[in-house]
Parts: structure tokens; sequence; C-alpha cells
């Protein structure tokens, strides 16, 4: 499964949320940040949904940012510009860049579907060292750190709570008895554990390993951590009417967003453009099946 592009989800409801085509408010035209740039699909269909809008584009994958971002970049000249960094650091990036109060913010939580199809030390389709960091400069500890040297009550609760996986208990027995007699070093070394650990299921459309993969993602990168920091100054990078739009992919990341808007629709803060999140059409997910699980929510600065 070798896949040479992401294909964005939710591409409409995106342009809707975040206005793109109402006309500016001030001179200069509207300028958007796309906190999770990936293959910079949402970032091309703003620019080219308002030809006067300027993108400031972030993403914390070097790679990916460079190897979409630069193409984009001879294409639309000074419209757009693009940062590399965490988005849980928006705060200082802001500064550091000089990033001025914004018409819109989108994040689109998550890796792409090419870093889980074929990024080594992330994908579970490649061999490669055991790493799953997005951005070795934000982060220290490895996916092969953790489990050989995480004790086994510690790595089931991770499974379970970030991967959801029902096996969670067996799968930290396997991996805790297979490192005994060697390092957990590839991540074949750690499918194939997982391969004889999980029973297999008649109605799973997934690699046995896809659950374990994810919470180990999730919990090499800080993925709920970084949500957290990054929506209350996202709000506050925002100018009075403009709008904050988030696609999620999981319950663990929805949760976050959801909690969030409300508590500061409570307080007066936003107005909440989606009382109900947005779920992709049938035609989407028959088109994209990759877009099956996100949900949109979006809020709008008063
Ligand atoms: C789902 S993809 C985004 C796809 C993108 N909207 C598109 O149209 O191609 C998520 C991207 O966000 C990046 N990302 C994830 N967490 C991040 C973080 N904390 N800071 C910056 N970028 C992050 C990932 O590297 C990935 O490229």
């Amino acid at each position: 499964m070798i896949r040479q592009t992401h294909i964005p989800v939710l591409m409409h409801e995106v342009l809707e949320y975040l206005n793109v085509t109402a006309p500016a408010k001030s001179k200069g035209g509207k300028v958007y940040l796309d906190v999770t740039f990936g293959s910079g699909g949402h970032t091309r269909a703003m620019l080219e949904a308002d030809p006067a809008c300027r993108v400031i584009a972030l993403d914390w994958d070097e790679v990916t940012l460079h190897r979409f971002g630069d193409p984009l970049k001879e294409e639309f000249g000074d419209r757009l510009q693009l940062v590399w960094g965490n988005f849980a650091l928006l705060y200082r990036l802001a500064k550091e860049y000089n990033i001025p109060l914004l018409d819109g913010i989108l994040a689109d939580f998550g890796p792409s579907q090419m870093q889980i199809a074929e990024r080594s030390g992330i994908s579970l389709f490649v061999d490669s060292p055991l790493d799953m960091r997005m951005s070795p400069a934000h982060h220290m500890a490895t996916a092969a750190d953790l489990v050989n040297q995480a004790d086994e009550r510690e790595l089931a609760d991770m499974f379970f709570t970030y991967g959801q996986e029902r096996w969670s208990k067996r799968a930290a027995r396997a991996i805790v008895e297979a490192r005994q007699h060697k390092k957990i070093a590839t991540t074949m070394d750690l499918v194939a554990i997982l391969d004889r650990a999980i029973p297999s299921s008649p109605n799973e459309h997934i690699h046995k390993a896809t659950r374990i993969f994810q919470a180990l993602r999730i919990y090499v990168n800080k993925e709920l951590n970084n949500i957290r920091s990054f929506l209350p100054v996202a709000l506050k990078q925002l100018k009075v009417g403009g709008r904050l739009v988030c696609i999620s992919f999981h319950s663990l990341e929805d949760g976050l967003v959801k909690d969030f808007f409300r508590e500061q629709a409570a307080t007066g803060a936003v107005k909440l453009l989606t009382p109900k999140v947005v779920r992709p059409t049938e035609e989407e997910v028959r088109e994209n099946s990759s877009s099956r699980s996100s949900r949109l929510r979006a809020v709008e600065r008063l």
C-alpha cells in the first residue's frame, strides 16, 4: 500500500467553515494558518478559493513540509509562507515569525495517510528502526525505547487508552516476553510479536498491529498534549470573526476539541458553528475510505 500523496478530507466543508469566499474586512486580503500542512491539499484549496489571501503553512515533519511545500511555494510565491514547527508551540512560533491575528486556522490532526503507509520508522508496512517520532527534533524517546523499557502494566494501559486495543494485556505480555530474548529494534520485530499475540478476527479489516502502532505513535509524539496546548493559543491568535476549524480522526482527539469548544462557547468567547459534529458524506467515504472516521468542528471568535 504505497501512496504518492494524501487525499485531503472534508475539503468542501473546510472551505465553507473557514468562510474563505467571504470578502475580507480589512485591506491586504485575509491571512490563514494551516497548522497541519501535510501534502498541502487544504492549503492549495484555500489559496485557489480566495486569490487575494495568504496562507502560513506549518508542519513538524520537515521532509513532508519541503517535499510538498517547495513546489507550492514556487507556484504561489509570497502568498504562501512555510514554517517548520510543532503547533503545540504556536505561541512561540507566532512571535518568532510575526504571525498576525488571523482570519482562520485549520488543524487536521494526526499523521497523513502517506506517513502511515510509507514513512520509515512510523509505518507498520515498512521494515525500519522502530522510531515513531514524527519530528525527531521535538522528541527524544522513540517507540523502541518504550517497548524495550516500559513495564508490562504501563504498556497495557497505553495500548488500551491510546489504541483502544481489546487485546492490550496480551500484547504487552508478548512484548515483555520477547524482549527478554532479543531487543525489539525494528517495526517488523514488533509486527511479528503482535501477529502472534493478537488473535485474528474475521470482521477486522485492519492489520492486527494497527491499534498498537497508533497507541505508540500518539504516546511518543504526545499528540493529545499537543492539541491541549494548541487550542487556547489558536483562539487568541484569531481576529474577532476569525474561525478555527479542527478535523479529528479518533474520539480521543475529537473529545478534546468538543469539550474545549463547548467551554469557550459557554463563556461567550466563541460561537459554535457546528453544534453537531460534521462527518464526511457517503460519497466522500466511497471515494476515499481513509475519510470514514474524520469529524470536523468549528468555532468563530466573538
Ligand atoms: C492529516 S495530515 C494533514 C493533511 C493536510 N491537511 C493535507 O491536505 O494534505 C496531518 C499533518 O500534520 C502534521 N502534524 C501532526 N502533528 C503536528 C504538530 N503537533 N505540529 C505540526 N504538525 C503536525 C503531520 O506531520 C502531518 O503532515
